[in-house]
This record gives C-alpha cells, sequence and structure tokens, in this order.
C-alpha cells in the first residue's frame, strides 16, 4: 500500500485526520507506516477493539532500554541526546511495571477525587475571570485568551506555583511542548528544573496539603519516590494535564459552533453538559494518537504479526468513530448514550487526570455558553490551522467574535 493512499504523516491530514483513518479502518486497519526522517516503522491500529487490545496488552511496552534486546533497543536511543532531559524522563508514560505501578500509586494518593472536587470554585473563578475579559470582543481568540490560560492556571496552583511564576511557567510549557529549537529547550528545562527544585524545599520547610506537598511527603517517608522521578512527575502533570485540556475546550466550542442545533439545545438544556462534554471528547478528542508503545517481542493482533522492536501507534480518534461500537459515529449527538469513547485512553496508562480534565472541560464550556451569548466563528473553518503534532489534536488559534 502506498503511502499517498493513508498519508498519516501529511502536515495536511492533522486537519481533517478522520477521512484518512476512515479509509484505514475499512481497509487495512492494521497498517505499518514507515516514519519520515526517522525511518521507522509505526504500526497504526484504527479499530476500537484492536485499539483497546494494544492498549491493555503488556507485551507492548514503553521502557525500550528495560525491554528490548540492546541490538534492538539501540535504534531508539539517542546518544547525543542532552543530559539536561535525564531530569524530566523517569516518568509514567516512559516506565513499565514494577516502576510504574509503584509511582502510580503513590500520585494516586496525591491527586484523590475529593482534591479534584475541591477545585471546583476556583477553577469557576478562573473561568469567569478570563471570560469577562473577552467579553463584547469583535476580536478574540478562544485558544489564547481562555482555552491556554485556564488548565495552566489550574495545574500551577494546585502545583502550588508562585503567581509571579505563572507567565514564566506558561513560557516554559510553550518551549518544552511545541518543539522550539534545542538551545531553548535546554534552557527551559534547566530552568524549570531549578525552579521546581526550590518549590520541593519550600514544601520540605512548610507541608501543605496540595498535591506537590502530598509527593513530597511520600518522597519523604521512604516510599520509594525518589527526586528525580518527583521532578519528571511534575512535568508530566503539567505537560499531560495542559494542552490535552486546551483542546478539549478549543475542539469542543468548534464543535458547538459548527452545530449550531447542539449549541442550541445545550444551551436550552444545560443539564446536558456531560453527556455534551463526552461526546466532544468522542468526536474530536484532544489526543489523536497514543503515545509509543514498542513491541518487546513478536505480538499477533488481529492476525497480523507485529516483530519485536516495531512500534505501535494506536489512533484513538480512529476508534471513537468506529461504527462496530458507536451508531451513527460520523453524526455529532449531545444526548449519545452509552458513549464508550476512549479519549482517556485504556489499560495501565489510563489518563490519571480524566476527572479534573472532565470538571475543567464542564466549568470551561457551561461558563463560556453563559457569558458569551453572541459568540460566534470569526474565520472559514478551512483557514483553521491545526498543530502538526501527531499526538495532540487542535488548533493554533480560533479567531471568535463575542460581541
Ligand atoms: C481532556 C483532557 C485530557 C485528555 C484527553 C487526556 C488523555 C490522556 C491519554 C489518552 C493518556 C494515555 C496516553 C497513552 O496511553 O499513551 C493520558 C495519560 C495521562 N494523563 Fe491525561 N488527558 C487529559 C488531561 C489530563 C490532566 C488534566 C492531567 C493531570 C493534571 C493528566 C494527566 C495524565 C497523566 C499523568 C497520564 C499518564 C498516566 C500513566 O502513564 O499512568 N491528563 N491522558
Amino acid at each position: 500500500m502506498s503511502e499517498t493512499l493513508y498519508p498519516v504523516f501529511d502536515r495536511a491530514t492533522r486537519a481533517n485526520p478522520q477521512a484518512v483513518y476512515a479509509r484505514m479502518r475499512e481497509q487495512q486497519p492494521i497498517y505499518p507506516a514507515v516514519g519520515p526522517g526517522s525511518g521507522h516503522t509505526f504500526w497504526f491500529f484504527t479499530r476500537y477493539e484492536d485499539v483497546v487490545t494494544v492498549l491493555k496488552d503488556q507485551r507492548f511496552g514503553k521502557d525500550v532500554k528495560r525491554g528490548l534486546p540492546p541490538a534492538l533497543a539501540q535504534r531508539y536511543i539517542f546518544e547525543d541526546e542532552n543530559p539536561a532531559f535525564e531530569a524530566i524522563n523517569r516518568h509514567l508514560l516512559n516506565l513499565d511495571a514494577p516502576d510504574h505501578t509503584r509511582l502510580r500509586a503513590l500520585v494516586h494518593k496525591a491527586f484523590t477525587p475529593r482534591m479534584v472536587q475541591e477545585l471546583q470554585p476556583r477553577i469557576q473563578q478562573i473561568a469567569e475571570a478570563l471570560l469577562k475579559d473577552m467579553q463584547g470582543r469583535r476580536e478574540a481568540d478562544l485558544i489564547e485568551d481562555f482555552a491556554f490560560p485556564l488548565p495552566i492556571i489550574v495545574i500551577a496552583d494546585m502545583l502550588g506555583v508562585h503567581p509571579e511564576y505563572r507567565d514564566k511557567f506558561r513560557e516554559w510549557t510553550k518551549i518544552l511542548l511545541f518543539g522550539d529549537a534545542e538551545d531553548k529547550a535546554v534552557t527551559a528545562v534547566m530552568e524549570f528544573v531549578q525552579y521546581v527544585s526550590d518549590l520541593i524545599e519550600e514544601r520540605e520547610r512548610e507541608h501543605k496539603p496540595d498535591v506537590l506537598g502530598e509527593l513530597v511527603r511520600a518522597e519523604e517517608a521512604g516510599q520509594r519516590l525518589d527526586r528525580l522521578e518527583l521532578m519528571a512527575m511534575v512535568f508530566l502533570l503539567l505537560v499531560a494535564g495542559h494542552e490535552t485540556t486546551v483542546n478539549l475546550i478549543g475542539n469542543g466550542t468548534l464543535l458547538l459552533l459548527q452545530h449550531p442545533d447542539q449549541m442550541a439545545l445545550l444551551r436550552a438544556r444545560p443539564e446536558l453538559i456531560r453527556p455534551a462534554i463526552e461526546e466532544m471528547l468522542r468526536y474530536n478528542g484532544p489526543v489523536e494518537t497514543t503515545t509509543w508503545r514498542w513491541a518487546f517481542e513478536d505480538v499477533t493482533v488481529g492476525g497480523v504479526v507485529i516483530p519485536q522492536g516495531d512500534i505501535v501507534l494506536p489512533s484513538l480518534l480512529a476508534a471513537n468513530r468506529d461504527p462496530a461500537v458507536f451508531d451513527n459515529p460520523e453524526v455529532f449527538d449531545i444526548t449519545r448514550d452509552p458513549n464508550r469513547h476512549i479519549a482517556f485512553g485504556a489499560g495501565v496508562h489510563y489518563c490519571l487526570g480524566a476527572p479534573l480534565a472532565r470538571l475543567e472541560g464542564t466549568i470551561a464550556i457551561q461558563t463560556m455558553l453563559e457569558r458569551l451569548p453572541r459568540l460566534a466563528l470569526n474565520t472559514d473553518v478551512a483557514a483553521l490551522e491545526w498543530n502538526e503534532s501527531l499526538l495532540l489534536h487542535g488548533m493554533k488559534a480560533l479567531p471568535v467574535t463575542t460581541g
């Protein structure tokens, strides 16, 4: 099969990956594509059942140094990688059992449902303040003005970042997320590590019942969480919890603007906000494919052998439109029930922040509909620019009018 038939890596595909995935799912649901540049083989999975199977099978793992023979692992180990990144690499999404299990149990203790629920008034306050600045504007950018700052302020609060460092935090995440020039990224990591070390020391002097405080307590109690792991955890919470939520708010708002009947229904019946958020996650979710996993041995899925050492890329966006699981999958229906989407992944790496993401999405969209009654798109949908990332599915900007 030629790459042009399924141009999964093309930049242009990011605006509408579903068209390509629909063809793949029908014609070649387990499809090996050669990565441009790297030459690695990436196996794309587009059927719901296969995606879940791969995510639950721990023969597909993360830590190549441990899971693959050295001759295969070395394809993926970059000798010139800057040591600065070591401080942030040992996090959940790069680890397998038993390290993953140990760290996940620890962060679970720090990230309780009660702690998430207690954030509600603060998230509401942040949303109100941001939306106030957007009211009555002829030109606004829903991403820059609302979707981007909201989750970063929430995470910064949870980690106890001082308000005067919020902009710095925002700058570091932007650089680290959008793969800026290497020297800028190295500087950002070094500044980030220095600042988080200071925060940790502050928590050591004075305990606070926030997420960072709980993690520091775990380290002190000798529950086998070392300093590098703690640093990497903070980095992961920041990165995994940020742009994903930006995309939920951005993609979700675009869907409502493109489906005025559904927007009117949601305004008329605000209690539909919960199923509406689930449908936004399903229909045009924030994560396109999961992070990479490697076949640690030859594994057969759906009758296809995935050779040891190859990379698998289960597509969450494709799985969530699979007609074998969803009735009329191409219809955006905020009353859909049941809705067994897998926008938060599956298996041991299932999103740790799902309850927080749902809470943020619910408050953001609900408050936006209340405070911006005249919200309208200020561009052609075809002119919208989408991020290049194959992992995170979202727009660079969403021009709107609110007045
Ligand atoms: C709508 C927003 C979000 C979506 C769609 C989302 C989606 C996901 C997905 C698909 C994964 C699994 C990736 C994989 O298997 O390769 C994941 C993992 C993770 N997410 Fe989220 N996420 C969201 C928000 C958040 C938030 C707000 C946080 C925390 C502040 C968070 C923290 C994490 C962490 C720590 C992991 C790694 C879990 C592990 O490896 O055990 N996420 N997320």
